[in-house]
């Protein structure tokens, strides 16, 4: 069964279609959206080697010209090198603004890939085909497409909505099993931050979502793309609600910032240890039970994930460092702390003016130096 998520941004609203063997209909799906039958597919050399024969038989069938651009996987093509190198190759095929780029890949295609089509030539339509559950769930919606600099990540982007996201549940098949708990990471946050009845379904389906059953990954990643969409329409430029998808990433992105980007700590690892730390903060301000903090960290545990820092590092952290990672957040304003915390499981609230050294003592309960 299909599933269609409407993305009602008004101009630029698009569908998230969900399902089985989606790739080989991405012809008749995409070509609406060509103006001179022609795409640009960006992929990196893990996604195409395993999959790329598959959508280009199946844009070719349709009659869709595709040339590819293949890229190096991993965070590091999301940069200005990365940039540079893309878009000059776009440039030698001769793409113009009438022509197409599809992003076939995880979040660092998608996100290069996307940011490459806002800028070519003033801006050109793209497709999102995600191939990782983090992607499909979260990075291939919504807009925001940005590059890493030595500064930072995503520090330079630009939000530029895609006119049709793919998200075929087959080629999960092949992602290494580390990559699907991380991915599920951001499925969990959906149920912690807003709604209950969900995180109740992934508590008893955790098993299945993570061995990839049919029925259960759908629903898992059709409720996920569900609530994110919703949101988005909301608030596409993150003026406020927006934030609230970012539970678990002001932790996080101290303890990734802390351990390199890379495979030491996944994305979706520091999310998940970040979001059992953002609910204990929050029990701890007494802003929520702390059997809720308990169940929410039980849930995140059972799908494999780290909940404590002491499972993402061996030398403890020291937490006057973690907090100077968060100020540096581009999610903080003026020096102050914003954090995504909860009241309950299923109601995360957007905290301004959280105080460093609240954040600090409670960093060294936790085992910070
Ligand atoms: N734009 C947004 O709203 C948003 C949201 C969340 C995350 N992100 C970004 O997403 C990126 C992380 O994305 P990711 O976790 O998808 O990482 P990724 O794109 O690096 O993919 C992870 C790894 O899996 C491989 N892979 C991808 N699909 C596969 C498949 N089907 N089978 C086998 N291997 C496969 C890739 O080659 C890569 O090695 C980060 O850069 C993050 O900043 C963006
Ligand atoms: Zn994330």
């Amino acid at each position: 069964m299909t599933r269609t998520v409407p993305v009602g941004l008004g101009d630029r609203a698009y569908e998230v279609v969900i399902g089985r063997g989606l790739l080989d209909t991405a012809g008749a799906r995409i070509a609406p959206f060509l103006k001179n039958g022609r795409a640009a597919i960006v992929s990196d050399e893990t996604v195409w080697a395993l999959h790329g024969p598959r959508l280009t038989a199946a844009l070719e069938a349709a009659g869709i010209a595709c040339p590819a651009v293949i890229v190096p996987p991993g965070e590091q093509t999301k940069s200005f090198a990365g940039l540079a190198d893309l878009s000059d190759r776009l440039l030698a095929l001769e793409l113009d603004r009438g022509d197409l780029i599809v992003a076939f890949g995880g979040g660092v295609v998608g996100d290069l890939a996307g940011f490459a089509a806002a800028i070519y030539k003033r801006g050109v339509d793209f497709v999102q085909i995600p191939t990782t559950l983090l992607a499909q769930v979260d990075s291939s919606v919504g807009g925001k497409t940005a590059i890493d600099t030595p500064r930072g990540k995503n520090l330079i982007g630009a939000f530029h909505q895609p006119r049709l996201v793919l998200a075929d549940l087959d080629v999960l098949a092949t992602l290494p099993a580390r990559e699907m708990r991380a991915g599920y990471a951001e499925v969990i946050k959906y149920g912690l931050l807003g709604d209950f009845a969900f995180f109740e379904w992934l508590e008893a389906h955790a098993g299945q979502v993570l061995s990839r059953e049919p029925e259960a990954l759908a629903h898992a990643v059709a409720r996920s793309v569900e609530m994110k969409a919703e949101i988005v329409i909301e608030d596409e430029k993150e003026a406020g609600r927006r934030a609230l998808l970012n539970l678990g990433h002001t932790f996080g992105h101290a303890l990734e910032a802390e351990t390199g980007y890379g495979e030491a700590l996944l994305h979706g690892e520091a999310v998940a240890a970040g979001s059992a730390l953002a609910f204990r903060f929050s029990a701890s301000q007494g802003l929520c039970e702390a059997q809720d903090a308990r169940r929410a960290e039980a849930a995140i545990a059972a799908a494999g994930l780290p909940t404590r820092m002491s499972e993402v590092t061996a030398k403890p952290f020291d937490a006057r460092t973690l907090v100077r990672h968060m100020g540096q957040d581009k999610k903080a304003e003026g020096g102050r702390l914003t954090f995504i915390l909860a009241r309950a499981l299923g109601d995360a609230f957007v905290a301004k003016n959280v105080d460093a050294a609240a954040v600090t003592a409670f960093l060294q309960t936790e085992g910070a130096l």
